[in-house]
């Protein structure tokens, strides 16, 4: 059984000096989601955003706010994120000692918890975990910035995760990130990704709903084939 597509806007690409704006207006063009990147620079070579901007962003959408944690130690953070407004936290398998402990204390405060893959990890480094996950996240780019080009052997990755996912019996969401643009979303759902992350190929739009109504159309039609 399929779950529907989720459309997940990573503000990443967004105008930070206008950011809560930002939000309102994919919100309004039909985002199921609003993708929060964080980073330190040193799990990845960029840093991004934090806790007082995730809690400054729950005040103007209704939308779950989907935090992905490019950080070393994500542990020590957890806790922040979730009382500032996280309603799913991936936390990178390469980033942890113990990802299932992690994935544990994630979900021991209620919310949906997901562990992410760089594009050269193995995605079984997830799979192996997976009673413990809502959600795997499988990066199609190397993580630390937007704009990069698609990774096309992600899409194994997906159609790899999702059989497993399938022969166990288990129906967490897979979410594809990085490089998503209308011309290969639907592929990547069809090879089994459900929660479609887009930076760039949103923000650089410029009418945000005419490229969420584009990206919408593609995913009904995979939807329309898996049903
Ligand atoms: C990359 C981030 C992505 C990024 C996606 O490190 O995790 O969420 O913002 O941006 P695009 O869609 O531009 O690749
Ligand atoms: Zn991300």
């Amino acid at each position: 059984m399929r779950r529907p597509c989720k459309l997940a806007p990573s503000i990443l690409s967004a105008d930070f000096a206008r950011l809560g704006e930002e939000v309102r207006t994919v919100e309004a063009a039909g985002a199921d989601l609003i993708h929060f990147d964080v980073m330190d620079g040193h799990f990845v070579p960029n840093i991004s955003i934090g806790i007082p901007v995730l809690q400054s962003l729950r005040a103007v959408t209704k939308l779950p706010l989907d935090v992905h944690l490019m950080i070393e130690h994500p542990e020590r953070y957890i806790e922040a994120f979730v009382k500032a407004g996280a309603d799913s936290i991936s936390v990178h398998v390469e980033a942890c000692d113990d990802v299932l402990a992690v994935a544990r204390l994630v979900r021991g405060f209620g919310v949906r918890t997901s562990a992410a893959v760089n594009p050269e990890t193995d995605v079984r480094e997830a799979l192996r975990i997976a009673d413990a996950l809502d959600m795997i996240l499988v990066m199609s780019v190397h993580p630390g910035f937007g704009g990069q080009e698609f990774i096309p052997s992600a899409l194994d990755k997906l159609r790899y995760a999702r059989d497993e996912l399938d022969r166990r019996g288990l129906n967490l969401d897979i979410e594809i990130d990085g490089g998503i643009k209308v011309d290969n979303i639907a592929a990547a759902a069809a090879a089994g990704a459900n929660v479609l992350v887009s930076g760039s190929g949103i923000f650089s739009a410029l009418s945000y709903a005419g490229v969420v109504s584009q990206m919408r159309q593609r995913l009904a039609a995979v939807e329309l084939l898996a049903s």
